[in-house]
């Protein structure tokens, strides 16, 4: 029997997801399929709805639907409510939909694969949207010495930090006022890099051997990666690995099979 697996979001055509999915069906001798389906905000709730009704397994959800999808389903992981964002549903057998979050999880095994500083690191997150509070969780659970969640206006972290209150070291601070802290690791999660910019940041933010992560890949991700690079990062990588590795998961969830994300990577 197929499984029917797809993307939904606005826009969805730029997409590699349908081709990562395809090569771990091929991997694991799973029947799926991958396939893109484009809805705005108004056309979400139909969507879902008969996706899963017309016997859908999955869906991928990307922007700008991470938050309201969350309405759509009959139950949300721990994670994926207190990160406010999914981007996986799935069916569950007696009925209904769950929603659970891939993407902190994904970004972690990333790190963790290329040997990323991580437990017992200095970490700097940049960016207080969406995409910075799915990857917080995750982040404290590979016990860095300290998570300094960074945001242009400070103010706009005290409700996020107080929703991960007690999971681990976050500590809130304003963009300009990391001057004179030094990280092992600057993760950038602002949506800048696709306006070609970079958040103004203080100079000196790597420690010695210090990487930089963009969570998003390609194109968006290269300003700040050439930034980090003039600022001396000893390492500076982009998303892509991420979303290899979040897919591998959400596949997971799906099939029961957990493939073999390693050919993929490039
Ligand atoms: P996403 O879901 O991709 O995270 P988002 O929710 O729009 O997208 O969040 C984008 C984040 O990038 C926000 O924290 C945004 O700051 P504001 O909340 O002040 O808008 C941040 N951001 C965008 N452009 C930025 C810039 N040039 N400098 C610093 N932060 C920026």
């Amino acid at each position: 029997m197929t499984l029917h697996c797809g993307l939904i979001g606005d826009p969805v055509e730029h997409s590699i997801s349908p081709g990562i999915h395809h090569a771990f069906a091929a991997q694991t001798g799973v029947d799926l399929k991958y396939r893109k389906l484009r809805c705005n905000s108004d056309e979400l709730a139909a969507t879902v709805e008969q996706f899963f009704a017309e016997g859908g397994r999955g869906l991928n959800v990307t922007l700008p639907h991470k938050l309201a999808v969350m309405a759509l389903c009959s139950d949300v992981s721990q994670a994926a409510q207190r990160a406010q964002s999914v981007n996986t549903l799935y069916a569950r057998d007696g009925g209904g939909v769950e929603g659970s979050s891939t993407d902190g999880d994904g970004l972690v095994a990333d790190l963790r694969r290329l040997g990323a500083p991580l437990t017992g690191a200095r970490i700097a997150l940049i960016g207080a949207g969406g995409a910075a509070r799915a990857v917080v969780e995750p982040l404290l659970s590979a016990q860095p010495a300290e998570l300094v969640w960074s945001h242009r206006n400070p103010l706009k972290l005290e409700q996020p930090v107080a929703d991960f209150a007690g999971l681990g070291p976050l500590r809130p601070c304003a963009n300009l006022a990391l001057k004179g802290d030094r990280f092992d690791l600057v993760i950038h999660a602002t949506s800048a890099g696709h306006a070609g910019q970079v958040p103004m940041l203080p100079h000196g933010l790597f420690a010695e051997g210090g990487w930089a992560y963009d969570l998003s890949y390609g194109q968006p991700a290269q300003p700040y990666l050439n930034w980090a690079e003039g600022e001396g990062a000893a390492r500076v990588i982009d998303g892509h690995g991420m979303l290899i590795e979040q897919a591998a998961l959400s596949f997971a969830l799906w099939t029961g099979q957990h493939p073999d994300t390693a050919p993929l990577h490039r």
